[in-house]
């Protein structure tokens, strides 16, 4: 609906404003394809590392040694995701976030093309490079994305566009799911294809980045060109008359200017950043351990395991569910994220119910599917796209690309820790295991009721205002950096 309130020149979308953020969200959706596209070839990939070894040795690769390659395979995509996210911080200092885009491609050129050529190289450990470099990319891009189309955005309109990271992840995972099909391009001969297909949305990022603006913030307050910074706004958002942005961007570079350096330690040392970087840690930890990878990455074995005949329908199904509620996810933070989590728990509970009982019911594994579909939807209504945005909402310019880092490492982290431990946790617990999930998602909810803000609708410079406000209360004025000499009014941020 904001969308299309055409008339309010604050939400107006213009179709250069639609042109640019289509073009960062591709690499959303290179995210998305990239989580989403090892599942299907498991067995086509375990049985090319086996003839690999074969012709290579003479030998046989054991079943074990099968596994362990494969794990760390899909494994390695994490470790590059961690070190590409942290990075971002350096990149978009030095490079602006534009050039960053452009670069991190060569990264998706690289490793897609490494696994695309891995079969006729006769060679596994392309594959394995190639899921290192592209998490790399896909770090960078988890990043990359968030911050450029949260820097572009009209305040209004924030939400809803941080909204379409999720969108593009979701669709990426759905593409995925469905080109990974036995019939497409998922058989033994078109796995390279299958993994090389993102080589294509590169290409296209690359061409039309171009024609994309630097982020205005970034061409303001950090390169200080403001002729350039406006013809951006201008541009961007459609009216002559883009005083106020400027204004407040000016105001957010005068703090700036006032702010000691942010390197990652500043955040956790300075009280003023304190609380902002732990919300947003903790965000993305609600996000990844609320078990939606055990899903997106086993589902087809969860389906299995509840005694559904056709499992990656099922598992295409969720992908359906996971894009569809994206897709109509209303644009607010704080009352959302808490519904989701809270659906994600109930549906935990239901699933665990289902897949306890269904050897003694037949008819309990449609309430399981039933379940996975209610949890992927919950996590869309907030714990899915919410961490993404929030985070470049909670800090200002100057320690936004280490607030961003930091975010995304942990996200990451966490990201890795569920798909490497899940298979082991689900041999330990059965059909228990996602009782942990839900404990976890009640922890979270409580952390989100008591702590978080909410933020929509306030400028960037009124929520670190109000964070600076908090600050002051709880550590005397010496603690704080910025103060209303900035001319805007503070805001006070209270959770309720
Ligand atoms: C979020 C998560 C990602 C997950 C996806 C599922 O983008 O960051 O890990 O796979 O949602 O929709």
């Amino acid at each position: 609906i904001e969308l299309m309130q055409r008339g309010n020149p604050r939400k107006r979308v213009t179709p250069y404003l639609l042109y640019c953020v289509s073009t960062a969200v591709i690499g959303s959706l290179q995210f998305g394809y990239n989580t989403g596209v090892i599942n299907a070839p498991e067995q086509k990939l375990r049985e090319f590392f086996q003839n690999v070894y074969l012709e290579r040795y003479g030998s046989p690769l054991t079943p074990e040694a099968t596994t362990l390659m494969w794990s760390f395979a899909v494994a390695i995509f994490s470790v590059g995701g961690m070190v590409g996210s942290f990075s971002v911080g350096s990149l978009v200092n030095r490079f602006g976030r534009r050039k960053s885009m452009l670069i991190s491609n060569i990264l998706a050129v690289l490793g897609g093309g490494l696994m695309g050529l891995s079969s006729l190289s006769r060679s596994f450990e392309m594959v394995v490079i190639g899921r290192l470099i592209i998490g790399l990319f896909c770090g960078l891009c988890t990043g990359l994305t968030p911050m450029y189309v949260g820097e572009i955005s009209p305040t209004a309109l924030r939400g809803a566009f941080g909204t379409l990271h999720q969108l593009g992840v979701v669709i990426g995972i759905l593409v995925a799911q469905i080109f990974g099909l036995e019939s497409l391009l998922g058989s033994s001969n078109l796995w390279p294809l299958l993994l090389a297909l993102t080589i294509l949305p590169a290409v296209l990022q690359t061409i039309m980045l171009p024609f994309c603006p630097e982020s205005p913030r970034y061409l303001l307050i950090v390169l200080k060109q403001e002729e350039e910074a406006r013809k951006a706004l201008v541009r961007l958002h459609g009216r002559e008359d883009v005083s106020d942005d400027i204004q407040e961007m000016k105001e957010e570079g005068v703090k700036m200017a006032t702010e000691k350096k942010a390197t990652v330690l500043e955040l956790f040392r300075s009280p003023v950043y304190r609380q902002p970087i732990i919300i947003a840690i903790v965000l993305q930890l609600s996000q990844q351990l609320s078990g939606i990878n055990a899903v997106f990455y086993y589902s087809t074995g969860i389906f299995k395991t509840a005694g559904v005949t056709q499992p990656i329908y099922a598992t295409i199904g969720a992908g359906v569910v996971n894009t569809v509620r994206t897709f109509l996810s209303p644009a607010g933070r704080r009352t959302l994220h808490l519904i989701g989590l809270a659906g994600m728990a109930v549906s935990a509970l239901v699933m665990t119910i289902s897949l306890s009982l269904v050897k003694t019911n037949e008819s309990l594994s449609y309430l399981a599917i039933v379940a996975v579909f209610a949890f992927v939807a919950s996590f869309e209504m907030g714990p899915g796209p919410i961490p993404w945005f929030i985070v470049a909402e909670l800090f200002s310019q100057g320690p936004r690309p280490a607030a961003m880092a930091v975010a995304g490492c942990s996200n990451w982290t966490a990201n890795f820790l569920v798909g490497l431990g899940f298979p082991r946790l689900e041999e330990l617990c059965g059909p228990y295991v996602f009782l942990i999930f839900m404990v976890l998602l009640i922890l979270f909810f409580i952390f989100t009721y008591l702590k978080v803000p909410e933020t929509k609708g306030l400028t960037f410079d009124q929520i670190t205002d109000g964070f600076a406000n908090k600050a002051v209360q709880s550590s005397g004025p010496d603690a704080v950096i910025v103060s209303s000499q900035t001319g805007s009014e503070p805001v006070p941020l209270s959770p309720t």
